[in-house]
């Protein structure tokens, strides 16, 4: 995450001045350790919990969404995928589980055209001749070979001395072929999605036995459907009495822009859901693609520990201000470490002023004052270039990705100070959350 990046870029340049005025690595990291565990619970009493009232937990996370969001190209469309985000996420039930959210890009249309679809989308078309919807589906999802019919006797090493020999080879390998589609229809699923190609003969056996088969599923395509319908992937299938199919109420045909699309709907992972990403060229989708995916990481997190803080650098001011009040109440050179971690804290506010264009050293002073007199929720208006509520504003960020820069920022500079310094001292402890974005 570049916040941690600049912090820690911060922090280092704070411990080279402090090296200059002579102050010792150890005596630095003793202080930068008062700093982080005062700023730590500075964040956590600031911190608030709505998650018992889900009306005001969802506008918790429509705000983290759109503080996100905000940052990136998506920043005009952000309403709009501010709820699609949030309304993914919350189907989620607290599990949290971001494999249950598929993203699915589709250029046309514009940026406001993207929609959740609260089915399993497969961007794939059945065989011929086979049923293009089926109801109460059992899915047999596999990795196999079934492209062996024809190519492979001219691929391999066979010596072939007349065209005879080479329709009895055919023949033998289409009797293999048969033998294992018989092998598969026994697993009595009306569905087949295989990871891997589909020759004609197969496809057409299986149209024969009224099967639904599709080929060429790519990987995540296949690992996600097995998630979502409770299916296993299977490669053998001589023992169909243990294989665990999916299952799903029904798959059918839809159309998205111009392209026609396989929806699974009714589904056993009922948190599942798609998310289609529509806009005009490719580097605008993927563009969305990558902003939705860090909001969705933001919100997952949130929602696994719903506390939220403030953003527009409000929680940073208000750890600087506490890290620089326990500072006042140290005694020795550690007092100066902890300042200059409490400066470092400063930074990102100042960057966020600068920014916008803004005289940031005024703000900055502004927003301690207001911190230190107990305003803690004051912060930057960007929009207006002064102090603001952020409670008001609504400029809500997750209290555990704040809590993480702070704790990764501050363990990679004591690393690289350790390093730089070969400095003999127990290790700091292991901090307990390390993000998953
Ligand atoms: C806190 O400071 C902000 C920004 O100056 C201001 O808008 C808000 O009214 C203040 N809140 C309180 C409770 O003083």
């Amino acid at each position: 995450m570049l916040q941690i990046v600049l912090q820690t870029a911060e922090l280092l340049k704070e411990a080279e001045q402090l090296i200059d005025q002579k102050i010792h690595p150890q005596t630095i990291i003793a202080g930068w350790r008062k700093a982080v565990d005062v700023a730590r619970k500075a964040l956590l009493d600031a911190s608030l919990d709505n998650s018992a009232n889900s009306e005001k937990f969802r506008e918790d996370l429509l705000n983290i969404a759109r503080t996100t969001l905000s940052s990136k190209i998506l920043s005009q469309h952000k309403e709009h995928f501010a709820k699609l985000a949030v309304d993914a996420v919350v189907r989620l039930k607290g599990s949290g589980d971001l494999q249950a959210i598929q993203l699915i890009k589709k250029t046309g249309g514009t940026l406001e055209d993207s929609f959740l679809d609260d089915g399993f989308l497969l961007d794939k078309k059945p065989g011929v001749h086979q049923p293009k919807r089926v109801e109460k589906a059992r899915i047999l999802i596999a990795n196999t070979p079934m492209d062996t019919d024809k190519i492979k006797v001219f691929g391999s090493h066979i010596k072939v001395d007349s065209m005879a020999k080479i329709a009895e080879l055919e023949l033998a390998e289409k009797e293999k072929m048969k033998e294992k589609v018989n092998k598969i229809l026994k697993h009595n699923a009306n569905v087949f999605i295989n990871r891997q190609l589909i020759y004609n003969y197969p496809e057409q056996l299986f149209a024969d036995a009224g099967v639904m088969a599709i080929e060429h599923a790519d990987f995540d395509g296949i690992e996600r459907l097995a998630l979502v319908t409770g299916g296993e992937i299977v490669s053998t299938f001589d023992s169909p009495e243990c294989v665990k199919l999916g299952k799903c109420d029904l798959i059918e045909q839809v159309m998205i822009g111009e392209d026609i699309l396989l929806r699974f709907s009714g589904v056993p992972l009922g948190e599942a859901c798609t998310i289609v990403i529509r806009g005009a060229t490719q580097q605008i989708i993927d563009e969305a693609d990558r902003s939705l995916h860090d909001a969705l990481c933001v919100l997952a997190a949130t929602v696994k520990e719903s506390r939220i803080v403030y953003g527009g650098g409000c929680s940073e001011t208000l750890m600087a201000v506490a890290v620089s009040k326990a500072a006042a109440n140290t005694p020795g050179k550690e007092a100066v470490a902890m300042e200059a971690f409490a400066r470092a804290l400063l930074h990102l506010p100042i960057i966020i002023a600068d920014n916008a264009g803004y005289d940031s050293a005024q703000l900055i002073s502004e927003l301690k004052a207001a911190h230190n007199s107990g305003n803690n929720t004051a912060g930057l208006d960007m929009e207006k270039g002064e102090r603001g509520d952020m409670k008001l504003l609504g400029i809500t960020e997750s209290f555990v990705v704040k809590r993480q820069v702070l704790l990764s920022a501050a363990e990679a500079a004591e690393m690289i100070l350790r390093v730089d310094n070969i400095i003999k001292a127990a290790p700091r402890r292991r901090v307990e959350d390390r993000g998953h974005c």
